[in-house]
């Protein structure tokens, strides 16, 4: 049984009826918290509450059909975690269009850029990088208001940001990275923080699809982002802001420092040093 280390928060959860979403849905009920469901599919969101409600206990689940990129979706699933459990303590901003949307198989049949078709290319960015910018500022001013509260983004590794073949899923997902170190500035001395969670590669999800000579089991399993998510949705996270974690690198037999060294590094490509210069002042000095 895990320690209910986040009894009584409350967690927004976007893409959670299946793939990582479901998972660490699971996970963080298990942990104690409330979650509040989002999907854009009814069905799959249906079954995900009932597995959700069974981790954390009856009433630990609500689920609410909404699409990301709707804002009066947003207020709507808003509304109704306010009206279930009084507040929204950790939003995570999972709800994506994989590059399986592109072709069927986008590890070998990759398609150039001009190739692509432009509503798709559109609707990528909506759901990948707009979709989080809508739900946050949706749900943080409470966040602020109450001066505790967690945004968690999940974005992909950086080398997927530049994959060939993936259509716009790369790029969507670069612009959530720079958001989310936008989110962390903005939110500095609130008592929110915005970091972000990746699995570290392929993960065993619809995403990744099936492919001559691949095992599933070798790859990352969604089991994988538990931990790391719900340490980050709890109170042992204070302070932590503007941060990526990389899942596969998260090892719970190591101390939490060592932990956080081994799998943490800041959000963003922070290692590569600015060059711009703003009128009136360099920014490298
Ligand atoms: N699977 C991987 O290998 C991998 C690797 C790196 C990052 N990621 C990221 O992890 C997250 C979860 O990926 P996954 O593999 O579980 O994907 P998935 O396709 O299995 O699940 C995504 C969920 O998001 C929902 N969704 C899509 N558009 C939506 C919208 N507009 N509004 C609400 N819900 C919507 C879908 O219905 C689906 O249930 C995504 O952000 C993805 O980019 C995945």
């Amino acid at each position: 049984m895990a320690e209910r280390v986040l009894e009584g928060k409350v967690v927004m959860l976007t893409g959670a009826g299946r793939g990582l979403g479901l998972s660490m849905a699971i996970g963080l009920a298990e942990a104690g918290a409330n979650l509040v469901l989002v999907d854009l599919e009814a069905d799959v969101l249906a079954a995900a509450e009932t597995r959700v409600a069974a981790a954390g206990g009856q009433g630990a689940a609500l689920a609410v059909t909404a699409d990301v990129t709707d804002s009066d979706a947003a207020s709507r699933a808003r509304d109704a975690a306010l009206g279930r459990f009084g507040r929204i303590d950790v939003l995570v901003n999972d709800a994506a269009i994989g590059p399986q949307a592109v072709t069927d198989n986008f590890l070998v049949d990759r398609r150039k850029f001009w190739e692509l078709d432009d509503a798709l290319w559109k609707r990528m960015f909506e759901v990948n990088s707009f979709g989080p910018q809508l739900m946050t500022r949706t749900v943080v001013p409470g966040m602020i208001e109450r001066g505790w509260g967690r945004i968690i983004n999940v974005t992909t590794s950086l080398d997927t940001m530049f994959l060939a073949g993936a259509g716009a899923y790369g790029p969507s997902k670069a612009a959530l990275e720079a958001h989310s170190r936008v989110m962390m500035q903005d939110l500095a001395e609130t008592g929110v923080s915005a970091n972000v969670l990746v699995p570290g590669g392929a993960a065993d999800t619809r995403m990744i699809p099936e492919t001559e000579g691949m095992v599933r089991q070798n790859l990352i399993q969604p089991e994988a982002m538990r931990g790391p998510a719900v340490w980050l949705a709890s109170a042992a996270s204070d302070g932590v802001n503007g941060m990526r974690f990389i899942a596969a690198l998260w090892d719970e037999s190591l101390p939490l420092d060592e932990r956080i060294e081994a799998a943490g590094a800041p959000v963003a490509w922070a290692q590569i040093p600015s060059k711009a210069i703003y009128p009136g002042q360099r920014s490298d000095n």
